[in-house]
């Protein structure tokens, strides 16, 4: 149950992060992080019982040094939103992209989530049920091409969800993967999606009570179904179909 416990939230300076905050604040200690530290401060002045670090999550260090500032204050982890993400559109031969710039995206997405969890883990309150909820995406269940840096780095921290839940079986750390559809935050506006998507405070509430009903996955979009039989029986098909779909939506050359 999400009440009474110490919460850190990844990029919890806005969009599902932000609305994770308002939601949870009233009844718990919670802890941001992310890059920007005007837009962690704005959220920490909005709502009670927030304090904010800023991190940013591509590099190991930073996240080695947030743990040690962390257990510095005598801060003792009960929960971790792995929520922070980065997206944009990506085809290989076109995008000017560096080496550094795909090891900084995929970072973000994956490696920083990773290590992000070895920390909590070895930190966290043990003597009360501890929750790790990592925010992958619908993608993770189909491809999307044209976000080839996204979709790759989503599915591997999805699987990486998936093994984590098997690993602490039997241990006090619960795991929950949340598959979000489109939801009204920056992120699909940097990418030019401007279909409407649910509310991210709706959506904030949705994940609160899959926590506290020990669901461990929450994927309620309206494409999850296609999106999972395309996966299934129709792999090649499907790649061809979302491929078209998406450039048209988000208008790619
Ligand atoms: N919105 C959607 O339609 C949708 C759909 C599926 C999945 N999701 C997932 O939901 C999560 C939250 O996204 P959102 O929609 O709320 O978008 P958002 O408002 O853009 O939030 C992303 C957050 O991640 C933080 N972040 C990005 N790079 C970071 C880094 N290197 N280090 C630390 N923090 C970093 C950002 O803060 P700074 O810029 O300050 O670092 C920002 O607060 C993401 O994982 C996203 O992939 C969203």
């Amino acid at each position: 149950m999400l009440k009474g416990k110490t919460i850190l939230i990844t990029g919890g300076g806005s969009g599902i992060g932000e609305a994770l905050v308002k939601n949870l604040s009233p009844e718990n200690q919670i802890v941001i992080c992310g890059r920007n530290q005007d837009k962690l401060k704005k959220v920490a002045s909005a709502n009670k019982n927030v304090s904010y670090y800023p991190v940013d999550l591509s590099v190991p260090e930073e996240i080695d040094h947030l743990f040690k500032q962390l257990s510095g204050n005598k801060i003792v982890l009960d929960v971790l939103f792995n929520n922070a993400g980065v997206v944009e559109q990506y085809n290989i031969s076109k995008t000017g992209l560096s080496s550094a710039e795909i090891f900084q995206r995929i970072n973000t997405n994956l490696s920083g989530g990773i290590a992000m969890t070895r920390h909590f883990i070895s930190q966290a309150n043990k003597s009360t049920e501890n929750y790790i909820v990592n925010i992958t995406s619908e993608i993770a269940l189909f491809p999307v091409p044209i976000l080839a840096l996204y979709a790759s780095s989503k599915a591997g921290f999805s699987v990486f969800t998936k093994v984590l839940r098997q690993q602490l079986r039997n241990t006090n750390f619960k795991v929950i993967e949340v598959l979000p559809p489109q939801i009204e935050t920056d992120m699909p506006k940097q990418i030019g999606n401007s279909a409407k998507g649910v509310n991210a405070d709706d959506f904030a509430k949705k994940i609160i009570s899959t926590v506290n009903s020990g669901k461990v996955e929450l994927a309620n979009g309206p494409n999850v179904p296609l999106l999972k039989l395309l996966s299934k029986f129709f792999p090649d098909l499907g790649l061809r179909l979302i491929d078209k779909m998406s450039r048209k939506q988000l208008q790619v050359q």
